[in-house]
């Protein structure tokens, strides 16, 4: 499917299975592969298109989930809804101290499907993670990623930026289930 969305498409467009649960991982990255701009941040490459669905699939999940080095470098602060920083420290990540009582949990991945398993059963079946790099890799590793969402912007940007997956090796197969066009953003649905 080749569409420009309107912001009323977007349920219909990014709508999860409803009847299981469902790990999506949205990650953002230029067409030469940059995860980050100049700033060491994605909020430097990102753009409109792909804050609209940033913001609809928050909006659409039962819980966040981050790498401590996404919250800490991107300053993560409180959301409308809970989140689960993933860290081998028992540290609250600065941005996220004055958040109110019992909505940000730390904690280590450990074994994937078992970390997933625990969301699940709090009751957190549409699980969204916003990364970053080793949280994605290590979730795409112990195969718990239903679906990966990717911005593709518009823009070249060399320089040393990580791409969306870091660490050692990984062949994942991935299967397009859509494929968005919002003036030269492309925004992709892909099944893991
Ligand atoms: N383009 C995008 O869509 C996007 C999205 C997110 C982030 N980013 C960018 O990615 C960069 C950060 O990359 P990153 O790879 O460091 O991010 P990350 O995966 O969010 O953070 C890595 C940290 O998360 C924790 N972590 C990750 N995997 C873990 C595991 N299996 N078990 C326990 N803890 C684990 C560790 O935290 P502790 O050190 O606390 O133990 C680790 O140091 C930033 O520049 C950010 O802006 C880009």
């Amino acid at each position: 499917m080749l569409v420009g969305p309107d912001t009323d498409d977007l349920a219909e467009l990014y709508a999860a299975p409803g009847d299981r649960p469902w790990l999506r991982v949205n990650m953002v990255s230029t067409v030469d592969g940059a995860a980050t701009g100049d700033s060491g941040r994605s909020g430097s490459i990102n753009n409109a298109a792909d804050k609209r669905v940033f913001d609809h699939l928050r909006a659409t999940a039962d819980v966040i989930v981050v790498g401590a080095g996404t919250a800490r470098t991107e300053g993560y602060g409180p959301a409308d809804r809970p989140i689960v920083v993933v860290s081998r420290r028992d540290e609250v990540p600065e941005g996220l101290r004055g958040a109110p009582p019992g909505s940000v949990l730390v904690e280590p991945l450990g074994d994937a499907a078992g970390f997933r398993r625990r969301l699940v059963d709090r009751g957190w079946t549409r699980i969204l993670c916003e990364g970053g790099p080793s949280l994605l890799h290590d979730l795409l590793r112990g195969g718990v990623v239903d679906e990966l969402c990717t911005t593709t912007v518009p823009r070249l940007v060399g320089g040393p930026g990580p791409r969306i997956v870091a660490g050692p090796a990984l062949d994942v197969p991935l299967r397009l289930h859509t494929l968005l066009e919002v003036d030269g953003t492309l925004l992709a649905r892909w099944l893991v």
